[in-house]
């Protein structure tokens, strides 16, 4: 097989989630891709540009929440990933709620929701990436597999080059490969 130098663009595949955050006193959420685990700790980062309304709310309240919607959802997380806070009020798209341990709003329609403290901030450019510790993880209850959320139930979008996909099949099991101790 030949290989070909292509455009130094990442393609993905990321997952499209719904990074949310108290700005003036309401819930604004944005649709990203640049969400990840950072370590076996329950540990999180988002990366926002700076000049996102959702960025102001994580950096005056020191909280984000991400929120994975189902594909079912996909025309609300492309509004919020198309118009700004800054411009339209978000604040009734979804419905939200919260945790006391800390100040973000998270989604009742997304079937899984971390709230995140902030401990670390690295500025990237015009983006700031977020490192934060989950602090309190809610799955709807119909999404859980032996307590777990269930990949095929929760039904996760996929971003890839300009599409959004959804996921089909379960295709292998994770170490199923490793056989007795290492
Ligand atoms: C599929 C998709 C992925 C996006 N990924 C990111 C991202 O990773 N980081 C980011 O800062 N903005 C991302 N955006 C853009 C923001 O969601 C968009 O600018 C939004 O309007 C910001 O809202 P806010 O100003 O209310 O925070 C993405 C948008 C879409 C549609």
């Amino acid at each position: 097989m030949m290989k070909k130098k292509v455009v130094n663009i990442p393609f993905g595949p990321y997952i499209a989630v719904l990074a949310g955050s108290t700005v003036n006193g309401k819930p604004n959420y944005a649709t990203i891709g640049a969400y990840g685990v950072v370590s076996q700790k329950p540990v999180l980062y988002i990366s926002l540009k700076n000049s996102h309304c959702t960025t102001a709310g994580v950096v005056e309240n020191g909280f984000f929440s991400v929120n994975i919607p189902s594909s079912e959802n996909i025309e609300k997380t492309d509004y919020c990933g198309t118009v700004s806070g800054n411009k339209v009020d978000k604040s009734k798209i979804f419905e939200s709620f919260y945790d006391e341990v800390g100040n973000a709003p998270m989604i009742k329609e997304c079937p899984v929701n971390y709230l995140c403290k902030v401990i670390q901030t690295i500025p990237m450019f015009d983006f700031t990436m977020f490192i934060g510790e989950i602090v309190a993880a809610y799955a709807n209850e119909d999404c859980l597999e032996n307590g777990r959320p269930d990949a095929l139930k929760v039904k996760p979008t996929v971003l890839m080059d300009s599409g959004y996909f959804d996921l089909k099949n379960r295709v292998g099991s994770i170490f199923s490969t490793c056989s007795g101790s290492k």
